[in-house]
């Protein structure tokens, strides 16, 4: 029995991630760890409420007592999925991206130097790498030149996770991923955003030009990349994952727009962000050659099956926009406030 601690489960890729371990083992069982920001929502977990294969803690990664005795549950492998996410809300408010992305970060390494935690990944981003010009992508041996405040705190964690490594020969790796979309992101992020106004006919706000370029991959190929170096990594790596689909911002709104039947007069230009990165591309070869993973599903297969998925779901949407999910919470577990600190 795999044992496996994921902290972000509640989140977008973490509480795809526990489901796609979950579908593909029934020799897993999986402690998820999750503060509950804003972004953390039960609701993205709804099913496996009476696995037992599932246990959730809402705790924080930056408590050391919560973590110690989360680890000492006799873990065999951290996943370390929890962060501030969002690069707007970075330039708005940098002080949570240090806390948890860097602070949390490094305490989760030294509770896991000192349970012996035989791996630990941390998930990181193509951000680290800073923006591209027109042409090439990063390899792992790019610089780190990160640009927003947000790229910057997972840079940092980064650096961290390979001190442990180097120092203390600390079975660490770091899966560095591009842009994801599917299903439970939330809709701030760009491709739930533009869906999910599309649905409800209301402007989608492109940055700029609309000429900044991401490279997009369904998050299920994502977790599979992330499966792969579960089993299959080697200490002290680090390893791409994308899936070669880069696409500018405006053609992605113009397809969601033909997908939805929708006029293209919905397209607003905004206000750019400030520091915008212009282009993120990511070589993936070495996944692909060292450890025989693939990204196997092509942009607009995954983005129509998003769509659907969005369309679907209309009432997730509505829950998220709202904040109404806790509600869901105090009737799948009870009281929100109650932490493990608090038991
Ligand atoms: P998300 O914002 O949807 O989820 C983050 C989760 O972490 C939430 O459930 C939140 O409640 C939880 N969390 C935040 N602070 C916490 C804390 N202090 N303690 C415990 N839990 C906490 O983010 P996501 O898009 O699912 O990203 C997950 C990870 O993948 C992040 O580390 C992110 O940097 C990385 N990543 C994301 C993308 C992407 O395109 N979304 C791409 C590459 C890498
Ligand atoms: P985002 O989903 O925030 O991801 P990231 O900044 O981490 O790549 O944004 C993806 C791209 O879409 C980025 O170039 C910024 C742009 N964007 C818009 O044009 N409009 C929006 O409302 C948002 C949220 C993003």
């Amino acid at each position: 029995m795999l044992k496996l601690l994921v902290t972000g489960g509640a989140g977008f890729i973490g509480s795809n991630f526990v489901r796609f371990v979950l579908e593909r083992s029934q020799d897993c069982h999986v402690i998820n760890l999750d503060k509950l920001t804003y972004a953390g929502n039960l609701e993205n977990l709804a099913g496996l409420e009476n696995d037992p294969r599932h246990e959730f803690i809402q705790g924080d990664i930056c408590n050391e007592s919560v973590m110690r005795e989360s680890l000492q549950k006799g873990v065999d492998a951290v996943i370390n999925f929890a962060a501030e996410s969002h690069v707007d809300r970075s330039i708005l408010h940098s002080s949570e991206f240090v806390q948890t992305n860097i602070v949390g970060t490094l305490n989760l390494l030294e509770l896991c130097r000192k349970n012996r935690i035989r791996r630990f990944i941390q998930i990181s981003t193509d951000e680290v790498y800073g923006s591209l010009g027109s042409s090439g992508a990063f390899t792992e041996q790019s610089t780190i030149a990160p640009n927003s405040p947000y790229a910057a705190s997972k840079a940092s964690a980064d650096l961290l996770v390979r001190s442990y490594c180097h120092t203390h020969g600390f079975p660490g790796i770091i899966t560095r991923c591009s842009n994801n979309y599917g299903p439970y992101q939330f809709p701030e992020k760009l491709i739930p955003l533009l869906i999910s106004n599309a649905l409800s006919g209301i402007p989608l706000p492109i940055y700029g030009d609309g000429l900044n370029v991401r490279d997009w991959i369904h998050v299920r190929d994502h977790c599979a990349a992330i499966e792969t170096v579960l089993h299959h990594g080697k200490n002290g790596e680090v390893y791409n994952v994308g899936a070669r689909q880069e696409l500018p911002n405006l053609e992605v709104a113009r397809r969601i727009l033909r997908a939805l039947n929708k006029d293209e007069s919905l397209i607003t230009y905004v206000e750019d962000r400030p520091g915008h990165d212009r282009r993120y591309a990511i070589d993936s070869s070495k996944m692909e050659t060292q450890l025989n993973w693939r990204a196997r599903i092509s942009f607009d297969a995954g983005l129509q099956e998003t769509i659907q998925w969005y369309r679907s779901n209309t009432a997730w949407i509505e829950h998220v926009r709202s904040g109404a999910y806790m509600t869901y919470y105090d009737r799948m577990y009870g009281r929100r406030s109650q932490t493990l600190s608090e038991r």
